[in-house]
């Protein structure tokens, strides 16, 4: 019971048909920038938080609560405890290690594998049909383990995948045509690492295609200025850790751009991580992958027929052999 009352009551609250819960697990740099982007947003009602470490979590939780007065009306909870994630719509997994400079993201798969078997079962248990969105590393092996873990159907567990990188991506190509990057369509697709793949026979700025355009005008364009700007993507992250030591901002946008499209049934499509055996030739066993997917309220919807060249096709399955090698030595 309040002890003061504010407000002469002239009628019950009426309840709202729309109760969004999302929780986040693992509140380091990379949870922490989803969670207030999620709040910056005003994407949900009710927002969990859970960590390994109770003071840490309870300080992040304090602290993101006494923003209230400048944000939407969110009601935070945090505890280390996962029913305090029950009944979540949407559970975001970003607990795990991070890399090293210089490490690679394969490298992680071991220690967060681990991690994994800890958190997944206890989150389906408490929200038998919530949507699992992957973001710690190795994100497309983790993608699988966590299908596997919840016996949830793979449309709704899903991986952050390239998303991040496709805005990376985005934002050079903007950046070297000096346009807005949310006037660029362009993908990555395949691991989210180092054998990503560029869908270059895709990319169009304000409509129009880029490769079709140059090859009309005669223009030539050198092969290598494109593949210069590809590394750059792939190299983006090692970069960053070498500078600021994890990366944060981007990848909190990204997710929150992907929370949006699945809580609000925007049914955008987004390159991130879906199971893609059976699409663009994708053979050999059931392996994780970004694929532009088209995201709803019942996770993903479908995958986009992208007219990929021969070279395109070749790369994104050897992408696929690359995560798979790994998958086969967890032996799951
Ligand atoms: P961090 O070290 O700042 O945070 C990790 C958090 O996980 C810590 O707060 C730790 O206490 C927590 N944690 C560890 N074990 C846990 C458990 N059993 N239950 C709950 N929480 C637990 O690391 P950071 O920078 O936040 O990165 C997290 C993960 O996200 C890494 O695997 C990193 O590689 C990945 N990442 C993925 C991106 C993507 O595009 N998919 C982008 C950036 C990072
Ligand atoms: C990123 O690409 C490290 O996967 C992380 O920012």
């Amino acid at each position: 019971q309040a002890f003061f009352k504010p407000i002469q009551n002239m009628a019950p609250p009426s309840p709202t048909n729309r109760h969004t819960k999302i929780s986040v697990i693992g509140t380091g740099n990379v949870g922490m920038a989803i969670a207030q982007t999620i709040l910056t947003q005003d994407l949900a009602d009710e927002l969990a938080l859970v960590d390994a470490i109770p003071n840490k979590l309870r300080g992040e939780m304090l602290d993101l609560q006494h923003a209230a007065a400048f944000l939407p009306r969110t009601k935070i909870l945090a505890s280390v405890d996962y029913s305090v994630t029950a009944g979540s719509d949407l559970c975001i997994v970003t607990a795990g290690a991070r890399q090293n400079p210089g490490e690679s993201r394969l490298n992680l798969l071991q220690r967060n594998v681990a991690l994994f078997s800890k958190i997944v079962p206890p989150l389906a248990k408490h929200s038998p049909e919530t949507i699992l969105l992957i973001v710690s590393n190795p994100v497309d092996v983790l993608t699988f383990v966590a299908w596997k873990l919840s016996g949830f159907p793979s449309n709704r567990v899903i991986g952050s995948g390239t998303n991040l990188d496709s805005s990376r991506f985005r934002f050079l190509i903007a950046d070297h045509l000096d346009v807005n990057a949310q006037d660029v369509q362009a993908y990555i697709v395949g691991e989210h690492g180092d054998s990503s793949v560029a869908l270059w026979s895709s990319i169009s700025v304000g409509g129009v295609p880029v490769l079709s355009f140059l090859e009309r005008q005669q223009i030539a364009y050198e092969k290598e200025t494109l593949e210069k700007i590809h590394k750059e993507v792939v190299e983006s992250a090692y970069e960053v850790i070498s500078l600021k030591g994890y990366t944060s901002w981007a990848i909190g946008y990204s997710v929150a751009n992907l929370a949006r499209t699945i809580l609000r049934d925007q049914r955008r499509i987004h390159p991130v991580s879906v199971i893609a055996k059976g699409f663009y030739g994708i053979a050999g066993g059931d392996v994780f992958l970004s694929l532009p997917a088209q995201l709803g309220r019942s996770g993903v919807l479908g995958v986009t027929n992208v007219h990929l060249t021969e070279e395109e096709a070749r790369k994104l399955r050897d992408s696929a052999k690359t995560i798979l090698e790994v998958q086969n030595q967890l032996g799951v």
